[in-house]
């Protein structure tokens, strides 16, 4: 089976692809549909693949949070994959699991990874990518995902099919916790005067944390993950972080629809 989690659509997109291809059902880990019976119902399965956006090369940490419930619950697979989308390259995110994911597995994690359109815009210098890259990138996802799917149906270990790209070990060990001490842990999310209270932003994120004031209008508290569901899905670009945001672009995949 296939577990995915995906804020603007990405990892939706090609869990979707991978599902056709594998023929193994998908499900949203983080839309309240796996729950303990489920997954007691599904073990010992014989593959799981997970499928999530690179965070900071890591894997985010609703997919931590979420492999912690499984070794609770006793889950236990025979292979076991996770297949990472990411702008550009993932480091060594997977390594970072390892030890939450080999209690559920007979065999060792393998991890690949597809180049999707970027979706982080919080920081000085990181934008949207422009319209021709997105596109280049979306032409060349489905070949991609054609190489992994037929790589994890002969349970073969490729490692061109996994980018860690440049300086790997340092983006994951030195940049991704000062990421996590500076930057995730900061709630510059506002508002601006073109909401119109349709509240997307309040259904669409992944950790409950937005709620509606009186005016409807969105009121972020402390649990959020980063993971920029609200300020890309936001129809009336109304979402903003600090004054970093004005001038970057918005991105959803073209290829799925806004799930919740
Ligand atoms: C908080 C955050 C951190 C990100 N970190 C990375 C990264 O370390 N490396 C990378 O190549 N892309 C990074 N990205 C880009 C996403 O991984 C990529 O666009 C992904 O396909 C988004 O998937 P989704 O649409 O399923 O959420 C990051 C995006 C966000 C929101
Ligand atoms: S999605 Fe945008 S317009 Fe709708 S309630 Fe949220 S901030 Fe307002
Ligand atoms: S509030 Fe945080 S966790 Fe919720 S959608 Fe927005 S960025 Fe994601």
């Amino acid at each position: 089976m296939i577990f995915y989690f995906s804020a603007t659509g990405n990892s939706q997109w090609v869990a979707s692809l991978l599902s056709e291809r594998l023929q193994l059902p998908m499900y949203d880990f983080t839309d309240g549909q796996v729950t303990a019976e489920f997954i007691q119902e599904r073990t010992p399965a014989e593959c799981t693949v997970f499928v999530v956006p690179v965070h900071g090369w890591e894997v985010p940490r609703l997919m931590a949070n979420f492999l912690r419930f499984l070794q609770e619950k006793r889950f236990h697979t025979n292979y076991i994959y996770v297949v990472f989308t990411c702008g550009d390259d993932c480091g060594l995110a997977h390594k970072k699991i390892e030890k939450l994911i080999s209690p559920l597995s007979d065999h060792p994690l393998i991890a690949y990874s597809v180049q999707m359109p970027n979706t982080y815009i919080l920081l000085p210098g990181f934008d949207v990518d422009d319209e021709k890259i997105q596109e280049k990138k979306l032409n060349a996802a489905p070949k991609r995902v054609n190489q992994i799917a037929a790589a994890i149906q002969q349970h073969r270990y490729v490692p061109e099919l996994y980018e860690a790209g440049r300086f790997a070990w340092v983006k994951s060990n030195i940049l991704n916790p000062l990421f996590v001490k500076f930057i995730k842990k900061e709630m510059k999310f506002h508002v601006t005067d073109a909401c119109n209270g349709c509240g997307k932003c309040r259904q669409i994120c992944p950790t409950t944390t937005i709620q509606l004031d009186a005016h409807r209008h969105p009121v972020w508290n402390n649990t959020c993950e980063q993971c920029l569901a609200c300020i890309h899905s936001c129809p009336q670009q109304a979402i903003q972080w600090g004054n970093a945001t004005q001038r970057k672009g918005r991105y959803l995949n073209p290829f799925t629809h806004q799930k919740r």
